[in-house]
């Protein structure tokens, strides 16, 4: 299926050579996106913080071909060294995305990435990666077309990016993103991820979230293999009319600033993911011992004083602690204190909710 508001126009621009460098950040869901259809198309919608501190800086070199072509010709570095393993999936996203952008068969590129983040930290750079590698792409559009819209521009950058990594589509823009069709999100859609529009209340702006790497390894199941254990899930369509809810849910509490409600939310959707994964088969156990230990110590300390910090979990067993600017003094005495201990070699990464991509 074709979606024609995304097929490009005939360019009235000719460019010979250039470069176009990008950097976006990762982002954390509080509602999930586990499942998803043909195309990329998600089986239930997501919303997440755009983060600041982590992220992916890419540049795309671009040089027409004499000939044209009809095979893609890329280089690809990693921290400046060739990866060759890379290529296979930026390979795949240009044939996933060469409909809509029928110029990539016209340049030889070199890609060129490196992220904020350390290399083995357990934390996925799909999302950073390819939203950052989507606006490369659009950037040299825009250059051949250079009457569009930024609205276009952005939505389009979401588009593209989904089509390389389905949470990608939610890192262009901040502080919160929706990503799937949603009733109470108008503007919402399965193709691209929309800005959270509405009025957030002062107790989540400028959010905190801590990175506690528990392990640093690479991941036990790719999303790829994840996603495809909720076909046929017991459990999934029921998960994914939770999702819907929880969605609904949570747009009252990002208004009213109702931290309790917040925290019941954003927790029980972590754990379902996790439970979700338990539950398929083949089944999956993603925690560590650690990562309990870091649940329930974080249970206690909110608990113990009051302040409103809770966890998320992605599909691995690092914790995201989540919490109110005004507390960070506090906060950080408590992960020095009593988390790091359950952190490998003690690391963990501060990050906070930040305002999308940013060209460079
Ligand atoms: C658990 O976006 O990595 O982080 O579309 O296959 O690339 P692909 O999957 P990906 O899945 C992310 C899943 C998650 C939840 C979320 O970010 O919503």
């Amino acid at each position: 299926m074709t979606h024609p508001e995304f097929v490009p126009p005939m360019f009235s621009n000719e460019i010979v050579s250039g470069k176009v460098s990008w950097q976006s950040p990762s982002n954390i869901a509080l509602v999930k996106y586990w499942g998803k259809k043909e195309h990329q198309i998600p089986a239930n919608p997501s919303i997440s913080f755009t983060l600041d501190n982590c992220r992916s800086i890419t540049s795309l070199e671009f040089q027409k071909k004499e000939d044209k072509s009809d095979s893609f010709e890329f280089d690809f570095y990693f921290e400046d060294k060739p990866k060759v393993d890379f290529k296979p999936k930026i390979q795949k996203f240009f044939e996933r995305i060469q409909q809509y952008c029928p110029y990539l068969n016209d340049y030889r590129f070199t890609i060129r990435s490196e992220n904020s983040f350390p290399h083995s930290s357990g934390i996925a750079s799909s999302a950073s990666g390819m939203s950052a590698l989507a606006l490369c792409i659009m950037d040299l559009e825009r250059q051949l077309d250079p009457g569009m819209s930024e609205e276009h521009f952005q939505r389009k950058a979401s588009f593209l990016a989904r089509l390389g990594s389905g949470s990608a589509s939610r890192s262009i823009q901040g502080d919160l993103m929706i990503w799937g069709k949603h009733n109470d999100v108008e503007s919402s859609s399965d193709l691209f991820a929309v800005k959270y529009e509405d009025e957030l209340h002062e107790n989540f702006q400028n959010f905190q979230d801590t990175i506690l790497l528990v392990d640093k390894g690479e991941k036990q199941v790719s999303s790829t293999v994840g996603h495809d254990l909720m076909h046929g899930h017991p459990f999934a369509e029921e998960r994914f009319l939770q999702a819907h809810r929880n969605l609904s849910k949570l747009l009252p509490v990002l208004k009213s600033g109702d931290y309790s409600e917040f925290i019941k939310i954003v927790e029980s959707e972590a754990l379902t993911l996790h439970a979700m994964m338990m539950s398929s088969q083949p089944y999956f156990i993603l925690m560590k011992p650690n990562t309990l230990e870091i649940i329930n110590r974080i249970w206690k300390f909110r608990k113990d004083t009051g302040i409103p910090a809770c966890f998320t979990l992605d599909a691995g067993a690092n914790v995201h602690l989540l919490y109110p600017e005004n507390h960070a003094s506090k906060v950080l005495e408590f992960i020095k204190n009593e988390l790091v201990a359950y952190c490998e070699n003690g690391h963990y990464i501060c990050d906070q909710v930040g305002n999308g991509a940013k060209k460079l």
